[in-house]
């Protein structure tokens, strides 16, 4: 039989290219992380993390009015937490004074309209480097969760929109979900970190924020990368306690569980692509190795053909600027 179709024609020149892509890229598919400070006129450069910052707050200002103006619309705020103000309860997480609650006040002050998210959980503020109370080398749930949502409420008083949960406890949407709902924030939305892995990639996160765990490691709580099934019962459970957008986390190892995901939820899916994902690049294009904006680019349409709605990457910046 003489051949009839061929797929080819589909990809002859940019044109038709366009016309039959499946998927795109737009600044609206980004989250950004952003990482604040204490002090003044601070903008340094976190060693593992080439070309990424943390700001202080004098600082944050004229950063996110710039990602305002190239079409960033939302943040991912994390604050680094001096030493001396860390202890096991994480104590210093409900200051209305604290960093993160300035924070907030600063971006909003800045760019009203910027939607601001907020990380929830105690890892910046405890003592022992963990997401929660540690009690007889155990991170304890309940009372962490009693901590996770006392943290929420302040951080909706200090005007967050969404609080962003990155804890892996159980029952912490609900608990959150509560306290907003009685004290009047019906609108403060919840993107939870639903299926967060026991990940080797956070390795440059935790030097930005100066939060490793002190002793052990997270797998009591963050779930082990051999489960698959098991991030759909977690994403599940946490829609049900009240999750307006879930999350999975890591990005790029994980894209099957992001399809998983996808497929079955009915709330937009979020995919944290991680600090490790992205020193890995800088530090092969810095080698000369990879074409860095190419795979940057690659990797970003990966993370939305697998069903990710919104992308939180420390690459929003360099990818909004390339495509112009
Ligand atoms: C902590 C938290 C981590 C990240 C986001 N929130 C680190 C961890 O769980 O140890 C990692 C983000 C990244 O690596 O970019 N709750």
């Amino acid at each position: 039989m003489q051949q009839l179709r061929r797929n080819r024609r589909l990809r002859t020149n940019d044109a038709i290219r366009s016309l039959v892509r499946e998927h795109t890229i737009t600044p609206h598919d980004f989250l950004v992380p952003l990482f604040v400070i204490e002090g003044k006129n601070s903008k340094e450069e976190i060693l593992s993390m080439p070309g990424y910052y943390r700001y202080s707050l004098d600082m944050i200002s004229s950063e996110v009015k710039e990602l305002w103006s190239l079409g960033l619309k939302s943040v991912l705020v994390f604050v680094k937490v001096p030493d001396d103000l860390k202890d096991n309860k994480g104590t210093e997480a409900l200051n209305p004074e604290g960093l993160m609650q300035r924070a907030i006040k600063t971006i909003k002050e800045a760019v009203p309209e910027m939607l601001v998210m907020t990380d929830v959980a105690l890892d910046p503020y405890s003592s022992y480097g963990h997401d929660g109370i540690v009690e007889d080398g155990y991170i304890v749930n309940d009372q962490t969760c009693k901590v996770l949502a006392e943290m929420s409420l302040s951080h909706a008083q200090a005007g967050a929109d969404f609080v962003a949960p990155s804890d892996m406890m159980d029952g912490r949407i609900l608990a959150i979900r509560e306290v907003l709902e009685k004290e009047n924030f019906k609108n403060t939305g919840i993107m939870s970190y639903s299926a967060k892995y026991a990940s080797a990639f956070y390795g440059p996160f935790r030097d930005a924020l100066d939060s490793a765990p002190g002793f052990g490691d997270k797998k009591t709580y963050q779930m082990d990368f051999a489960n698959r099934d098991e991030a759909i019962k977690e994403t599940i459970m946490d829609i049900e306690e009240g999750a307006d957008i879930v999350m999975v986390k890591p990005g790029l190892c994980y894209l099957d569980v992001v399809r998983d995901i996808s497929d079955v939820v009915d709330v937009p899916v979020a995919v944290y692509q991680v600090s490790g994902e992205y020193a890995m690049l800088k530090a092969a294009a810095e080698k000369g190795w990879l074409d860095h904006d190419a795979v940057m680019l690659e990797q970003i349409m990966a993370i939305k053909r697998a069903g990710a709605q919104i992308i939180a990457s420390y690459f929003a910046k360099d990818v909004v600027k390339l495509l112009g």
